[in-house]
């Protein structure tokens, strides 16, 4: 049998890795400063996640939902504190798109209306309805297509405002990245986010906020619209929660009922990926993670800022989009096969994504720098 061939491949076979390094089949170094789309966010085999693993591998695995499980109570506890949200409700699933996917359902079951307002460059996730407000025509299909799926422009106040004026009491849910990463990282403006909520509040229609990629520390606060003191109804999780252990989490405010079977999962919140979500949190926690990722952020814009061919540096925290004065390819592969650095690209070809671990090392942030300047003083 083959692999189904849909991804584009480097021809690189990691086999190793250490912190915010990779080693080869070959044994050539990396660095990553891309953490394989930001989900690495305490470094690769970190001493605490590793044990914490290992330990659990030796008592129990898996066991589905109808049993009592307390590695989940304590993730819900740990992420409340640590998050903010103490009163939200915890709902585990597998993946971002399976959060998105839980998400716009349960708004739906909560306020019984039907239709789902997104944002263009948008994406929320390959699965029925997430990938439904995603904004690529590409990974839509046709089943998938739907006039119940509204977008309208990122950014834009009145255009929003017209949509809620129509058809507001139809709005079931707006759905929107903390920080749109795949867009290139595309930050949304304090009113533009306020202007939402009052909207929501309005119409009955309910606040999801997107935080797979910009969540979990990486904006430097735990998840990306806390800096904007809006609250949310519905906040979604992935990525960097399980530092690759495959998790995504669900949080609730406390005004939506659970009932039985309302939401499930054979999977989700079993014993391995509680643990490994709990390691993240203990390392974010003790290791000061969300301080060192405004830090480092800030300090990797300061130094490249004045380089040439960077047009606009767009960035909260280690989540950064360096938009180029030109498509970003050549940088991005010299990057990789001739310094041995790990980035991202976007959706807008000029930006180049920038996402290391969140305890990433100022040396190690000077690696990076030194390349990029060399790659781009040789365009
Ligand atoms: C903002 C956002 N939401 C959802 C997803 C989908 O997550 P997953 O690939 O885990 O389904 C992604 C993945 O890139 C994302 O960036």
């Amino acid at each position: 049998m083959n692999l189904f061939n849909v991804y584009p491949l480097f021809n690189i076979n990691p086999v190793k890795a250490q912190g915010s390094f990779l080693w080869d089949d070959k044994g050539e170094k990396y660095l990553d400063f891309y953490g394989g789309h930001a989900v690495i966010s305490i470094g690769h085999n970190h001493p605490h996640y590793q044990s914490r693993l290992k330990e659990q591998l030796d008592k129990i695995s898996f066991y589905s939902n109808s049993v009592q499980n307390e590695l989940q109570t304590e993730l819900a506890e740990k992420l409340g504190k640590l998050s903010g949200l103490e009163d939200y409700n915890l709902f585990l699933c597998n993946s971002g798109a399976e959060a998105n996917e839980n998400a716009l359902k349960l708004a739906s079951f909560h306020n019984g209306k039907k239709k789902v307002l997104y944002f263009s460059g948008s994406f929320h996730g390959r699965t029925s309805a997430a990938v439904s407000v995603t904004d690529n025509p590409k990974i839509v299909a046709p089943v998938n297509y739907d006039e119940r799926f509204i977008k309208s422009e990122w950014n834009d106040i009145e255009q929003l405002e017209k949509i809620f004026e129509k058809q507001g009491n139809e709005i079931s849910s707006v759905i929107i990245e903390g920080i749109q990463g795949v867009a290139g990282i595309m930050i949304p403006t304090a009113q533009f986010l306020s202007k939402i909520k009052e909207l929501c509040e309005k119409h009955n229609t309910v606040l999801i906020l997107d935080e797979v990629q910009s969540g979990y520390g990486r904006s430097g606060y735990f998840f990306a619209y806390q800096e904007f003191g809006v609250e949310a109804d519905i906040v979604t999780t992935a990525k960097g929660m399980g530092n690759g252990f495959p998790i995504g989490g669900v949080l609730i405010h406390p005004k939506f009922q659970a009932s039985n079977g309302l939401l499930g999962t054979t999977f989700g919140g079993n014993h391995l990926a509680c643990v490994a979500a709990i390691a993240v949190l203990d390392v974010m926690k003790d290791e000061n993670l969300l301080e060192n990722s405004k830090k480092m952020g800030e300090y990797i814009e300061n130094e490249i800022k004045d380089f040439p061919h960077i047009k606009n540096i767009r960035r909260k925290g280690l989540m950064m989009g360096i938009e180029l004065d030109r498509n970003c390819t050549e940088v991005r592969n010299s990057l990789l096969y001739n310094h041995h650095i790990f980035t991202g690209n976007a959706s807008d070809n000029r930006v180049l994504r920038v996402l290391p671990a969140l305890n990433i090392k100022k040396e190690e942030t000077d690696l990076f720098i030194v390349a990029l300047k060399t790659v781009l003083q040789n365009l």
